[in-house]
């Protein structure tokens, strides 16, 4: 069986932690395209890597180009290609110029990797996703913003912090845009199937909420430049392993909906099953009447900065 193809568009911070998590995944070969100005920098971090690989004897190749036509018949593409906030700055501030960058990455993704399950991960992500969706034309289940993998993260890290138990029995998810309007739900997150409402009182589980919120915020303060890698990088690579490995893995994340929520036309966080058919289905949630307005109120945000892209 050829080996799978993985083609990183951005090598900057998130990117390059990718390639090491897709390195040590084995998940495939790995090609990274960032900008003629930093080819250097980009070639460096790829041979690095495959320096990285005797160790533990991963045989994967990894290589850096600017020179999209390298990303030839990938498989998966993750687009981390843009800047990222510097303190005091919102998601929406960089909409502009990340606008300018994605419309470019997509006319070359559309030209090199028809057919490829694309993940969008530049800021802000609702909107940002969709102008790729719209550039490149491509079907809304090869078509995702991560933003829900990583929300439900934090979520859970702060449900392991608080309860003192153990993060891999905290299940939960996180809906809506990629900013401090998410919808952290609270009924169904448990630990070990107990609802947090019994582990915990109410004041911890809206420190907790608010806390999810505003955790990248809370990172680019203390940053200080550039915003969160690790864990965007971690989320990024479980969607791409579930689609690579046919897994069925249900994972929030912003797809494109077609009435689900009573949501049309808008990439937004919904708990998507992903497999080897890209997002093959959207799975709905019964919300109470306080999750459907916070949901609401998610979408008016999702849906202003969708219009100022213009598309
Ligand atoms: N094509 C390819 N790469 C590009 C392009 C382009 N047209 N324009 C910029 N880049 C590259 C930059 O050169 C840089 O190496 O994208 C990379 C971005 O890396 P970082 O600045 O380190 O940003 P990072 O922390 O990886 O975040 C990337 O993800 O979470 C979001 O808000 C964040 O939008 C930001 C993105």
């Amino acid at each position: 069986m050829a080996r799978k193809k993985i083609a990183l568009i951005g090598g900057g911070q998130i990117g390059g932690i990718l390639a090491l998590i897709a390195t040590q995944k084995e998940l495939g070969d790995i090609t990274i395209i960032d900008i003629p100005q930093v080819e250097g920098m980009i070639k460096g971090k790829a041979l690095d890597i495959m320096q990285a690989r005797p160790h533990d004897g991963y045989d994967v190749n990894i290589e850096g180009s600017s020179d999209y036509s390298k990303i030839e018949g990938a498989d998966v593409v993750i687009i981390t290609a843009g800047v990222p906030r510097k303190p005091g700055m919102t998601r929406e501030d960089l909409l502009d110029i990340n606008l300018k960058i994605i419309t470019d990455v997509a006319n070359n993704v559309k030209k090199y990797a028809p057919d490829a399950f694309v993940i969008v991960v530049s800021n802000p992500l609702d909107a940002i996703v969709y102008a790729f969706f719209k550039v490149s034309g491509f079907p809304k289940s090869r078509v995702v913003g991560m933003a829900g993998a990583l929300d439900t993260a934090r979520f859970r890290t702060f449900i392991a912090m608080e309860t003192g138990l153990s993060v891999q029995d905290v299940s939960c998810a996180v809906l809506g845009g990629h900013g401090p309007t998410m919808v952290p739900l609270i009924r169904s997150a448990t630990v070990g199937g107990v609802p947090i409402t019994d582990l915990l009182s109410q004041e911890q589980i809206d420190a907790i909420v608010t806390r999810v919120k505003e955790a990248g915020t809370e990172l680019v303060k203390l940053y200080g430049q550039g915003s969160a890698f690790f864990s965007p990088a971690a989320g990024i690579m479980e969607m791409a392993e579930a689609y690579l490995k046919d897994k069925k893995r249900v994972i929030p994340s912003a797809a494109f909906c077609e009435g689900e929520y009573g949501i049309d036309g808008y990439f937004i966080g919904v708990p998507c099953v992903i497999g080897e058919g890209g997002i093959e289905k959207i799975l709905e949630v019964s919300l109470s009447d306080d999750e459907k307005a916070l949901l609401n109120n998610t979408l008016t945000v999702v849906k202003k900065t969708v219009e100022e892209t213009g598309l």
